[in-house]
C-alpha cells in the first residue's frame, strides 16, 4: 500500500485529490476560532487542504506517510508563504500516538481511515482520542462498502459509530461524495 502510495505521487498519478476544499470542512470550521484551534489533516497528500486553511489564517498539522508527499506538501507551504502556521509531518497516522502533538480541536480525514486494516484503524482512534479536545470536532469522509473483486472495501454509518464509541458521538453523517464511488461524512464530537 505505502509502495503504491509513493508510486503514485512521484509519477503524479494522485488523481484523487479534490479540485476545491469540500465545504464540509468550511462550514465545520464556522464552529471554531481561528486564533485558539488547531487543525489535524489526516493523510494529508500533498497538503492541498492545509495550506488552503493555513491561508485563510488556521494552524494545521498535515501527516502522511510518504515522504515525498510531505516534501511537495512543505514546498507547497513556502510558496504560499504560510510556513509559520503549518507543520508537516512524515508517519503513519495509526502510530498517532508515538508523536508529540499539542491539543487538536478539529481533525479530519479524506479517503485515509478506509486504507487501513482493522488494527490500525483501532490504533488511529486510540491515537486521536488522545489529542483531541473535548468538544473537539473529528470530520471523517471515507468510502460506503463496495464490492472490489473477491474484498467488501468502505465503511458503512453503523461501522464508524461503534470503531468511534463511546469517546466520540456520531452527531451527523451526510452521503455527499467527490469521488466516483459513494463516500460518506461523519461529523464524530469527541465527549
Ligand atoms: C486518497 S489519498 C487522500 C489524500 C488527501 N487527503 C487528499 O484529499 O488529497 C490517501 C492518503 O492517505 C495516505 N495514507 C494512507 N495510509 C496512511 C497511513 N497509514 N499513514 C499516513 N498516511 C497514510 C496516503 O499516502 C495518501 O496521501
Amino acid at each position: 500500500m505505502k509502495f503504491l502510495y509513493s508510486l503514485a505521487f512521484i509519477i503524479g498519478a494522485d488523481n484523487w485529490k479534490l479540485d476545491k476544499v469540500p465545504h464540509e470542512i468550511l462550514d465545520t470550521l464556522m464552529e471554531f476560532d481561528k486564533n485558539e484551534s488547531q487543525i489535524l489533516d489526516l493523510g494529508c497528500g500533498i497538503g492541498k487542504e492545509s495550506v488552503f486553511l493555513a491561508l485563510q489564517g488556521w494552524r494545521v498539522i498535515g501527516i502522511d506517510f510518504i515522504i515525498y508527499a510531505i516534501h511537495k506538501a512543505n514546498k507547497a507551504a513556502n510558496a504560499a508563504n504560510v510556513l509559520d502556521r503549518t507543520l508537516f509531518i512524515s508517519a503513519d497516522v495509526s502510530k498517532l500516538s508515538l508523536l508529540k502533538l499539542p491539543p487538536i480541536h478539529f481533525a479530519y480525514d479524506i479517503g485515509c481511515f478506509h486504507l487501513l486494516n482493522p488494527d490500525q484503524m483501532e490504533c488511529y482512534i486510540v491515537g486521536l482520542n488522545k489529542i483531541i479536545v473535548s468538544g473537539g470536532v473529528f470530520l471523517l469522509n471515507a468510502f460506503t462498502p463496495r464490492q472490489q473483486g473477491k474484498k467488501t472495501v468502505g465503511l458503512d454509518s453503523e461501522t464508524v459509530k461503534n470503531l468511534f464509541s463511546p469517546d466520540f458521538e456520531l452527531e451527523r453523517t451526510s452521503n455527499h461524495s467527490y469521488w466516483r464511488y459513494p463516500a460518506n461524512w461523519y461529523w464524530l464530537r469527541r465527549k
